[in-house]
């Protein structure tokens, strides 16, 4: 009998970039430019590298290349007792994309969000509240689609006058109406974080598979998670949460920011 030849095996490494990359990264969103991805300015992106909030993908052994950059990044001041995030800086190049059964945008909202909330004990209890954006352009059909399959809510009009008021400030006001915005709550997070258990976070790695386009050929990927948030020492809570038996407190956006 023809027994089918096992995938072609390949390992990467998801975790926290730290600033000594900040070049590097920098080059990396230069040198795949795409057309719906504003490139993030150098000071959200440093803060976001400072906070461990900037996750990038490398080869496991090599830690050469980047391959794929995913962030964090603050939305409202940070000065605010209301804090609010945005999912953002979402590259993924041809070397680990088109993957299955989940892509890897899907697996990065997840996993930002369950990096979120692992701290919310810690701010609830200096009075701050914390909410989660993304914003999207209505033609980037492959984004909208990957936000809603991971529980994201539309936020409806007319949107929190702040958040207008900073649409002037990187958007065209003639391409405005072409970006939608949405938010994550408490079901979002607790949906993302079932998928990533039963996809089996907890053995620190994810394992996805594909059809290599340009040679026809099925490959596996694993995918280490080094990720603060997700070791041993955090990762029941996050499972409490995926279960349902603790709530992480993600408030929608707020009407006003509070200082
Ligand atoms: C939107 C995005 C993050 C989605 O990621 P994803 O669903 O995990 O990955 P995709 O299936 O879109 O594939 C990403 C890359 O792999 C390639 N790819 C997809 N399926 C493939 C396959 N089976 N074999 C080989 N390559 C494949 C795609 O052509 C693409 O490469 P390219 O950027 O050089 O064209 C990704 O398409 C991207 O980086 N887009 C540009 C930036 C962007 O829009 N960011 C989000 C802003 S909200």
């Amino acid at each position: 009998m023809h027994e089918e030849p096992a995938p072609e095996e390949h390992h990467f490494t998801i975790r926290q970039a730290t600033l000594d990359l900040f070049e590097s990264i920098c080059i990396f969103y230069q040198n795949h430019p795409a057309p719906y991805l504003p490139v993030p300015d150098v000071v959200k992106l440093a803060d976001a590298i400072d906070d461990g909030r900037l996750f990038i993908v490398q080869d496991y052994s090599a830690r050469s290349e980047i391959v794929a950059a995913t962030a964090i990044f603050d939305y409202a001041p940070r000065k605010a007792r209301t804090l609010v995030y945005e999912l953002s800086g979402t590259r993924v190049t041809s070397d680990v994309g088109g993957l299955g059964p989940l892509n890897l945008q899907c697996i990065f909202i997840a996993l930002r969000l369950g990096q979120l909330v692992s701290q919310e004990e810690h701010l609830l209890k200096v009075g701050l509240s914390q909410s989660l954006v993304a914003i999207v352009n209505e033609d980037n059909e492959t984004s909208d689609g990957n936000l809603k399959l991971m529980g994201l809510i539309p936020m409806q009009e007319p949107l929190p006058s702040w958040i207008d008021y900073d649409n002037l400030t990187w958007l065209a006001p003639k391409d405005k109406d072409k970006w939608k915005f949405y938010y994550a709550d408490d079901r979002s997070v607790q949906e993302c974080l079932k998928i990533l258990f039963e996809l089996g976070i907890d053995r620190k790695f994810i394992s996805l598979t594909r059809i290599n386009r340009s040679t026809g050929k099925k490959e596996k990927f694993v995918f280490w998670v080094d990720i603060h948030s997700f070791e041993t020492l955090y990762i029941l809570d996050l499972k409490a949460i995926a279960d349902g038996v603790r709530a992480p407190h993600l408030t929608p956006p707020p009407q006003r920011l509070i200082f």
